[in-house]
């Protein structure tokens, strides 16, 4: 929803709107609201035309306004991410939604050169269409205000997490970019190993697994998430997808963690008829 404002509206978008939005931005962590004239201050701009640039703002859906003053919504958000990966050059064009989970929207994009990409946006927070009796409460604009900076945070920490494992030869996208609550992820064809009834190979397949939490250990983290919902295969290998709430191995309850982790993994393998013993499993991430 907020990302098809964002490219609705991008083309519009003048230099002085981005500019408003920009110092907008820059309050997040500070203000819930912010105000004409700290906003006057801020832009350098005059009363009447930063007047002129928050209303168009407001009418593009960028900009929530009330009495106390304006606040930054998710399509804002959207659109200042979309600008810097786009001044990048890490985005050029945008697909079809190709995935929607728990935490965040995932869309098929293309970069400068045309290179396929994932773009995942946070979306922690966001009213679910079918949870109508919530929906109001949830999209004031100061309900969404409070969820950007956790957004911000989430994606922040799945990109330490991807550019430090992918080097490492982890199965997991690599991480192509990052801006605020989005990020650029190496695009991966394939399917979720909760769709997939059957392997032909499920030890190789587990081993794909096994062998990159074995990496992110050795590297210091542990996934936390894991499931057959975060894995997609593509028909010769498994890929390790999100990963923000990957802990450090001495976090307090990572060994928990692990175990969780592996034993959904193990569940998962059981059903297609592969029943692999935990210890050894866990042995093997560990494993240096
Ligand atoms: N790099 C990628 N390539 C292809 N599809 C992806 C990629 N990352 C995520 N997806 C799709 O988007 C969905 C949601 O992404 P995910 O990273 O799991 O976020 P969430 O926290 O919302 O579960 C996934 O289930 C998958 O279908
Ligand atoms: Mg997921």
């Amino acid at each position: 929803m907020s990302l098809r404002l964002a490219v609705e509206h991008f083309k519009r978008m003048e230099e002085d709107d981005w500019k408003v939005l920009y110092h907008l931005s820059r309050f997040i962590y500070s203000f819930m609201h912010v105000s004409e004239e700290v906003l006057t201050k801020a832009t350098g701009l005059e009363a009447k035309r930063l007047d002129y640039r928050l209303r168009r703002l407001h009418e593009f859906g960028f900009v929530g306004r009330s009495r106390r003053g304006y606040t930054l919504l998710t399509a804002g958000l959207d659109a200042l991410a979309l600008r810097t990966l786009v001044g990048k050059g890490l985005i050029s064009g945008m697909g079809r939604e190709i995935g929607v989970g728990k935490e965040a929207d995932v869309y098929a994009a293309v970069d400068d050169e045309g290179n396929r990409r994932a773009l995942k946006l946070y979306r922690i927070g966001r009213i679910s269409f079918r949870d109508t009796r919530r929906k109001r409460a949830y999209s004031s604009p100061l309900i969404q205000h409070q969820w950007l900076v956790v957004n911000i945070r989430a994606a922040g920490r799945e990109w330490k997490a991807l550019k430090k494992v992918h080097p490492l030869g982890a199965l997991v996208p690599k991480p192509y970019g990052r801006s605020r609550h989005a990020l650029v992820l190496e695009l991966i064809d394939g399917a979720l190993l909760c769709e997939v009834k059957e392997l032909d190979d499920p030890k190789g397949v587990l081993m794909d697994v096994l062998e990159s939490l074995r990496i992110a250990y050795s590297a210091g983290l542990i996934n936390g998430d894991l499931s057959e919902f975060n894995v997609l295969y593509d028909g010769e290998r498994a890929w390790i997808i999100d990963w923000p709430q990957a802990v450090r191995v001495d976090h307090p309850n990572a060994e928990e963690l692990l175990r969780r982790d592996l034993s959904n993994i193990l569940r998962y393998f059981r059903k297609v008829g592969l029943d692999y013993p935990l210890e050894k499993a866990l042995e093997y991430v560990r494993s240096v």
